[in-house]
């Protein structure tokens, strides 16, 4: 399906948001809400257990009509459609788009190429919660015997981030006496520091990679196979401690792990979006195949209300937009991710990859250069940590950084007044944000007038409140496929395809080529630019 939209600032409605921008942007929170007492209510939507409050972004009820035309106009419908259709929306790579297929019920039908895909991607899952209660059971047993107590997932990207992040966020959920490690970095000293306490006889690797040929995941589970071996001195171990997960098979087996020890998936899902395929493996074996079930769930419900609920009361949509009116109309170029739930302490990095690889990207669809910003820099920490750390630079610093607050009305852990005192921090944070503290205020406090400006907060800063019953399986897939589905709005809107990367592969092919330079006895001639030769000659000058 090709997107024959005009260019993003040619759109008739792009043109009405700027005009509308100018009348309206100056307006601050205070007035906004002082304006209107149904405010709160007329922005706020509530689907698949997802409270989203977001009347304190800076719009009226005409912006947000008119962002609605924006993606009208940039047919994000029709292209919505065409992904969970199984279209190549990934132009570059030829390939289907479909981690929507990863949650489809038995049932369902989702074509690719022809073929029905849903059958095998519940073959998949049998497999995998076969062998998940092998493992937790104890009745899958290493090389001497001995059951499996460790559980070391290695891969990178997207076959590292979403399990990592899926572990902590769900610890509540995991069986505590397994182990499990994460080894991403081809830095040995990640690998070193996950294995040197675990006993090889009691520990199974998990190989994750889609291709199976990313350096650093091959070189790791080399170095892991060995560690390995150095104790069981046995090649025939390698069955009992290696699995791999991969769409590779050829690769896996060339690696020297039975194909029957693999767990598959398919190149149309993308690494990043791929934490609920073969992938989370580790996931699985963690929480047990029913609750992995339940995270399903929770994407697949919002799925479904991504397909069905009409555009002004779709969360992903709206809140979309709501990214682009502050990333386009207020040059807001980062938006800070701020969960108030410390088990989500890896979301940030995990939207990180999720968001910028897929859309930070300056090419359109056709080829061209896009005329606008796209992806803004995704970051964060969880509250409270950050409020005494970087909250400073957002409430009073010269850039505007619109926040998205995460937070969950029961804690995992009743702790005296611990959830109470979490919960008034970030609703007190979004409402410092939104109306500030004026110099009036801060003065009939008794403030000294030298010292009014640097008490006063001007506020306006928008933020988005996601307000969540408790951070189950469930609500955790439903967060995820929340932010999935509002990277691929915003990829339509910016006509630009937001599922390949080929913005990763000079660093890696110039690394081959440096990696040969460094371990080179001959001491080839270098032909980089003078500072890349001369630290490629002190490193080799000083390792000898
Ligand atoms: O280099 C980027 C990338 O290709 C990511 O898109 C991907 O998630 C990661 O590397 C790991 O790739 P693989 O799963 O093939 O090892």
């Amino acid at each position: 399906m090709t997107n024959a939209i005009p260019p993003l600032k040619q759109r008739a409605a792009w043109k009405a948001l700027t005009a509308h921008h100018a009348e309206v942007g100056g307006r601050h929170l205070r007035q906004l809400f002082a304006e209107d007492p149904q405010r709160a209510g007329r922005f706020t939507l509530e689907a698949v257990g997802i409270h989203y409050d977001f009347s304190k972004q800076r719009i009226t009820q005409e912006t947000l009509a008119m962002l609605l035309q924006l993606a009208d106009e940039s047919r994000v419908a029709a292209r919505r459609d065409a992904m969970f259709a199984g279209e190549k929306l990934n132009l570059t790579e030829k390939r289907a788009v479909l981690h929507t297929a990863l949650r489809a019920p038995k049932d369902a039908k989702v074509t690719v190429d022809g073929a029905n895909v849903v059958p095998a991607v519940h073959e998949v899952l049998e497999r995998m919660a076969a062998f998940a209660d092998r493992i937790r059971s104890g009745e899958w047993k290493g090389h001497t015997g001995m059951p499996i107590r460790n559980i070391v997932n290695i891969g990178i990207g997207g076959s590292d981030l979403g399990p990592v992040m899926a572990y902590e966020a769900l610890r509540p959920y995991t069986r505590r006496d397994l182990t499990f490690r994460f080894v991403s970095n081809i830095d040995g000293n990640d690998l070193a520091e996950a294995t040197r306490d675990l006993s090889p006889d009691e520990t199974l690797f998990v190989i994750a990679s889609k291709t199976f040929t990313t350096m650093e995941t091959m070189v790791n589970a080399q170095s892991a196979r060995a560690w390995s071996l150095a104790s069981l001195k046995d090649d025939a171990a390698v069955a009992k401690h290696f699995v791999a997960v991969s769409t590779h098979a050829a690769e896996v087996s060339k690696f020297g792990i039975d194909t029957a020890n693999m767990f598959g998936f398919w190149d149309w899902v993308g690494g990043r979006y791929s934490m609920e395929s073969a992938i989370g493996l580790s996931t699985m074996i963690a929480i047990g195949p029913d609750a992995f079930r339940d995270l399903l769930a929770g994407s697949y419900a919002m799925d479904e209300h991504f397909l069905q609920a009409p555009l002004a009361q779709n969360l992903p949509v709206v809140m979309a937009l709501l990214g682009l009116w502050n990333n386009h109309f207020f040059d807001a170029h980062t938006v800070a991710v701020l969960p108030y739930e410390n088990y989500l302490k890896r979301f940030p990095a995990y939207l990180q990859q999720m968001v910028m690889e897929s859309n930070g990207k300056y090419v359109t669809l056709e080829g061209g250069r896009v005329s606008h910003h796209t992806s803004p820099i995704y970051w964060g920490e969880p509250g409270t940590n950050g409020q005494h750390s970087f909250y400073q630079l957002i409430h009073q610093g010269t850039r505007l950084i619109p926040a998205d607050f995460i937070a969950f009305v029961k804690p995992a852990h009743e702790l005296g007044r611990h959830h109470d005192i979490l919960i008034a921090n970030v609703i007190a944070q979004a409402e410092a944000l939104a109306f500030g503290k004026t110099p009036d205020e801060v003065r009939a406090e008794g403030t000294p007038d030298w010292l009014v400006p640097h008490r006063t907060f001007e506020g306006n800063r928008p933020s988005n409140m996601f307000f969540l019953e408790a951070l189950t399986p469930f609500a955790l897939g439903s967060l995820v496929a929340l932010y999935e589905h509002c990277v691929f709005v915003q990829g339509v809107i910016w006509n630009i395809d937001s599922f390949d990367q080929w913005g990763v592969e000079l660093g890696k092919q110039l690394a081959q080529r440096i990696v040969g330079e460094l371990e080179s006895k001959a001491a080839p001639a270098l032909t980089h630019d003078g500072s890349t030769n001369a630290l490629i000659e002190r490193y080799r000058a000083r390792r000898g």
